[in-house]
C-alpha cells in the first residue's frame, strides 16, 4: 500500500493562494492571526469555505457544532461506506500563526479538489473535515471530541468561552442546528481511516533537516486551575508583613514551575497561560488570583505525577504566604499511540516522493487523538522555522507545505483506493 503514487500532484500554487488568502480572516498586525472559534473572523472563514466549495462543485455541510464536511463520494462503492477524512482547524489561539491548523485543513481541501479533478476511481468516500473549536475557545478539541463520544445538553450547557459567554449562544449565534448538537457522535467504524496534516510546531524535523515527520503519538495532557485566595487591602497602609497577597502565592508557584516538571520527567511540561488578579487595583493587593494550568508529559502516570507535584507546590506556596488554594482539575487525556499501519504508509508515501523522514511523537494536542478512537489515524508533520507557533512568528516554507500536501494526497489516495 503507497507504494504507487497518484500520477498527479497538488496545486501547490492554489494551496498557497488559500493560505494567503485564509490568513486575511482575523489578521493581525504582527502578522499572525486571531481566529478564535465562533468569532467574527470565525465565521468570515466559513462563509469563504463554502464559497470556494460551491465554486468547485463540492458538496459541504456543518454539524450541529459547527464542524465542516467537504464530500467526494465514490460512485460505484457500496452504500454507507465509510469515507476516509482529512482534516485539521481552521480556528486559532488569539495571536497565533497562520498554519497551526490551516495548512491542515487547506491541503484537505486541495486533496479532494485534486481527486474530484482527476475523477480517481475511488473504493469509498473522501471527505476532508474541518473540526470547531480545536484550540478551546470553549473546549480543547471540541468538535473532534463531539465526533468521538458526543456531549450531552447539559455539558453543552456549562461550556463557556474565554470571554465568560455561553457556547450554546455562540452556536446559536453562529446559525448551527442547535438541536443537532448531542447528536453529532459518530461510531467507530463509521470512518475508514484519518489523516491530518500538521506544522510540528517545534524544532525536531528542522534540527534534523527532515522534510516530512512521522507521528507516532501525541502527548498526554492535563488542565486545571487554581485559586489562591488571600486578603484584599490598601496597597499603601497595609505593612509588607502583615499582607495576605494572594498573587505573592501565585508567584511563588510559577517560579518554581520548572523545578517541579524536572522533578517529574524531562518531557513534563508545565504553564500558565491565563491570570486573572482580583480586583485589579494599582493600588490594592491582590485578594484572589486565578491561574490556568496546562500540563503535558508523554506517559499518562507521570502525567498524574506532575499535577500532583504542581498541587503540592501551590500548598505550599498558599502556606508560606498565609493563602488559601484550592485546585480544580478540568481535564486529564491519556496520551495516544497513532495507528502503525497509517505511521507505515505516511513514510512509504513519502520515501517514494524521495523525502527524508523522522519518526516523533507530538507534543501539542491535536484532532487526530479524537479521531483515533473511532478509526485508524495517523499525521505527518512539516517543519516549523525555528520550532516558533502559537505565535505569529509561525513560519513554514512553501516548499514544505508542498511536500506535506502531496504525503496527505498519496494517503488519502492509498486509503480511499485500497
Ligand atoms: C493545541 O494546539 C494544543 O496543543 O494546545
Ligand atoms: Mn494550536
Ligand atoms: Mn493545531
Amino acid at each position: 500500500m503507497g507504494d504507487r503514487l497518484p500520477a498527479f500532484a497538488v496545486s501547490s500554487a492554489r494551496l498557497r493562494r488559500d493560505l494567503e488568502h485564509v490568513a486575511g480572516y482575523g489578521a493581525t498586525v504582527s502578522g499572525g492571526v486571531s481566529r478564535t472559534s465562533f468569532s467574527a473572523a470565525d465565521r468570515e472563514v466559513r462563509a469563504w469555505l463554502a464559497a470556494t466549495c460551491e465554486q468547485a462543485g463540492l458538496v459541504m455541510r456543518t454539524d450541529g457544532v459547527g464542524n465542516v464536511f467537504v464530500r467526494l463520494d465514490a460512485p460505484g462503492a457500496p452504500a454507507g461506506a465509510p469515507p476516509v477524512w482529512a482534516g485539521s482547524h481552521l480556528d486559532s489561539v488569539p495571536e497565533g500563526g497562520r498554519f497551526d491548523g490551516a495548512l491542515g485543513s487547506l491541503a484537505a481541501l486541495e486533496v479532494v479538489r485534486r481527486l474530484a479533478e482527476e475523477r480517481v476511481p475511488l473504493r469509498r468516500p473522501v471527505e476532508a473535515v474541518v473540526f470547531a473549536d480545536e484550540e478551546g475557545n470553549y473546549h480543547h478539541l471540541f468538535g473532534s471530541t463531539a465526533l468521538a463520544r458526543g456531549f450531552t445538553s447539559d455539558e453543552l450547557g456549562e461550556l463557556r468561552g474565554r470571554d465568560g459567554d455561553l457556547l450554546v449562544d455562540a452556536l446559536r449565534g453562529m446559525g448551527f442546528d442547535g438541536a443537532a448538537a448531542t447528536r453529532t457522535a459518530v461510531r467507530p467504524g463509521d470512518v475508514h481511516a484519518y489523516a491530518e496534516l500538521h506544522i510540528e510546531q517545534g524544532s525536531v524535523l528542522e534540527s534534523a533537516g527532515a522534510a516530512i515527520g512521522v507521528v507516532t503519538a501525541i502527548v498526554g495532557m492535563g488542565g486545571g486551575h487554581l485559586e489562591f485566595r488571600g486578603r484584599q487591602d490598601h496597597a499603601g497602609t497595609t505593612p509588607m508583613p502583615m499582607r495576605r497577597d494572594a498573587l505573592r502565592g501565585a508567584g511563588e508557584l510559577l517560579v518554581r514551575l520548572p523545578d517541579v516538571a524536572r522533578s517529574v520527567s524531562d518531557d513534563a511540561v508545565v504553564t500558565c497561560g491565563i491570570l486573572h488578579v482580583e480586583p485589579g487595583g494599582a493600588n490594592v493587593v491582590p485578594g484572589v488570583v486565578g491561574m490556568s494550568l496546562d500540563f503535558r508529559d508523554p506517559e499518562r502516570s507521570r502525567l498524574l505525577d506532575l499535577e500532583e507535584a504542581v498541587v503540592a507546590a501551590a500548598r505550599d506556596a498558599a502556606h508560606r504566604h498565609d493563602l488559601e488554594v484550592a485546585y480544580t482539575r478540568e481535564s486529564i487525556t491519556d496520551p495516544v499511540p497513532l495507528d502503525p499501519r497509517v505511521q507505515e504508509l505516511v513514510a512509504t508515501v513519502a520515501a517514494c516522493h524521495g523525502m527524508e523522514t523522522r519518526r516523533l511523537p507530538s507534543g501539542a494536542g491535536h484532532d487526530a487523538q479524537n479521531m483515533a478512537r473511532l478509526a485508524p489515524a495517523g499525521m505527518i508533520f512539516v517543519p516549523s522555522v525555528g520550532g516558533r507557533s502559537h505565535s505569529p512568528a509561525e513560519l513554514t516554507t512553501w516548499e514544505d507545505v508542498e511536500a506535506g500536501a502531496n504525503v496527505l494526497l498519496g494517503v488519502v489516495h492509498a486509503l480511499a483506493t485500497e
